[in-house]
C-alpha cells in the first residue's frame, strides 16, 4: 500500500515513542530486522538540542492505560545524526523521523536536516509544543499550525505528517489547517492530557511533570471519534492510533476513516505486538467477503 507517498508492504506502524528500534535491535540481534514487527519505522522525537527529560516519577499506571510524563529526552539532532540515523537506516522498512521545536524556524531547522538524507522517508511534525513566541500549543490552535507549514513546507519535499493532539477545541479544524498549508497527512490521536495524585502526599501530583499523556485502551474510543471527525473535514491520508491492542481494534480505527494505523503502548507489554495486530488485521480482511453469505 501506499500512504502519502511512501510505500509499505502493512498496514501497521508504531507509534513515536513507544518502540525503540535500536535497543530491540541489541536485544533480538537480526532476527529483528528478518522479521521486523512494522511496515514502517516513526523514531522517537528529536529536537535541536539535547534533552534531559522530566524529572521522575514518569509514569503510572491506570486500570486501562497509563500515564507518562518523559518530556522527551533525547540526544539532539547532531548526536541523532551521527549514531541512530545509520542504525534506524539498515531496519527493512522505511523510516519516519518525528521532530520537534519550540519556534517554527527550530522545526525548520529539523525537517531542512532530515529531509537532505536519503536514509529518511517522511517526516512526523509533534507540534504538541508551546510555540515560545506566542505561549500557543502550535497543534491545538490552527492559525499556529498554518503558521507553523508555511514556514517549514519549503524545507523539504519529503512527506511531512502533522501529528494532532486531542488536548484542543477542534481537531479537525486543525487538521483542515494543516491541509489547506501544505500537510501531506496527518497523524492521531497523540496522548490525552491527565493527571494522577500522589498516593501518600496530600494535594501533589505523582508525576514529576505534574500533568502526564494517557495512552491504552482507555484512550480508544477517542481516537475513534476524532479519525472519524478528521476524515470528515480533509482529504489527507489519515494515519490513526489510540489503544489497539488486536487486528479488531485496527480495522475500527480503518473504518472510522483511517489509512494507516499505529500500535503504541501495546508495544510495551510486547515488542512483537505489531506482527501479531498486522496478522490479525490479515486475517479479518481475508474472512470478510465471508459476511452475510451462507452457504
Ligand atoms: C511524551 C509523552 C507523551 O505521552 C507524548 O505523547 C509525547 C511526549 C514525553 O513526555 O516524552
Amino acid at each position: 500500500m501506499n500512504f502519502a507517498g511512501i510505500e509499505l508492504s502493512g498496514s501497521i506502524v508504531n507509534a513515536s515513542g513507544t518502540f525503540d528500534a535500536i535497543a530491540a535491535r541489541r536485544a533480538f540481534g537480526d532476527a529483528l530486522l528478518a522479521s521486523f514487527p512494522f511496515a514502517a519505522f516513526v523514531s522517537k522525537t528529536v529536537t535541536l538540542e539535547p534533552r534531559q527529560g522530566n524529572p521522575p516519577p514518569r509514569l503510572w499506571e491506570l486500570g486501562a492505560g497509563m500515564l507518562n510524563s518523559i518530556g522527551l529526552p533525547n540526544k539532539g539532532l547532531n548526536r541523532f545524526l551521527a549514531e541512530d540515523l545509520p542504525q534506524l537506516a539498515e531496519l527493512p522498512v522505511p523510516l519516519i523521523v518525528n521532530v520537534m521545536g519550540s519556534a517554527p524556524q527550530d522545526v525548520a531547522r529539523l525537517v531542512a536536516a532530515f529531509g537532505a538524507r536519503e536514509e529518511v522517508a517522511a517526516l512526523e511534525l509533534n507540534v504538541s509544543c508551546p510555540n515560545v513566541t506566542t505561549g500557543l500549543l502550535m497543534g491545538a490552535d490552527p492559525g499556529e499550525t498554518a503558521a507553523l507549514l508555511d514556514v517549514v513546507r519549503s524545507q523539504t519535499a519529503k512527506p511531512l505528517i502533522v501529528k494532532l493532539t486531542p488536548n484542543c477545541a477542534s481537531p479537525g479544524e486543525v487538521a483542515a489547517a494543516a491541509e489547506q498549508h501544505g500537510a501531506d497527512a496527518v497523524s492521531l490521536i497523540n496522548t490525552v492530557r491527565g493527571m494522577a495524585m500522589h498516593p501518600r502526599r496530600p494535594r501533589e501530583p505523582w508525576l514529576g511533570g505534574g500533568t502526564g499523556g494517557m495512552s491504552g485502551p482507555a484512550v480508544r474510543a477517542i481516537a475513534l471519534a476524532q479519525v472519524r471527525e478528521v476524515r470528515r473535514r480533509v482529504r489527507l491520508p489519515i494515519l490513526g492510533m489510540g489503544g489497539v491492542q488486536s487486528g479488531r481494534h485496527a480495522r475500527e480505527l480503518l473504518d472510522a476513516g483511517a489509512d494507516l494505523v499505529a500500535v503504541g503502548t501495546e508495544s510495551f507489554r510486547d515488542p512483537l505486538a505489531g506482527s501479531r495486530i498486522a496478522a490479525e488485521l490479515l486475517e479479518i480482511d481475508a474472512n470478510s467477503g465471508m459476511i452475510g453469505v451462507t452457504a
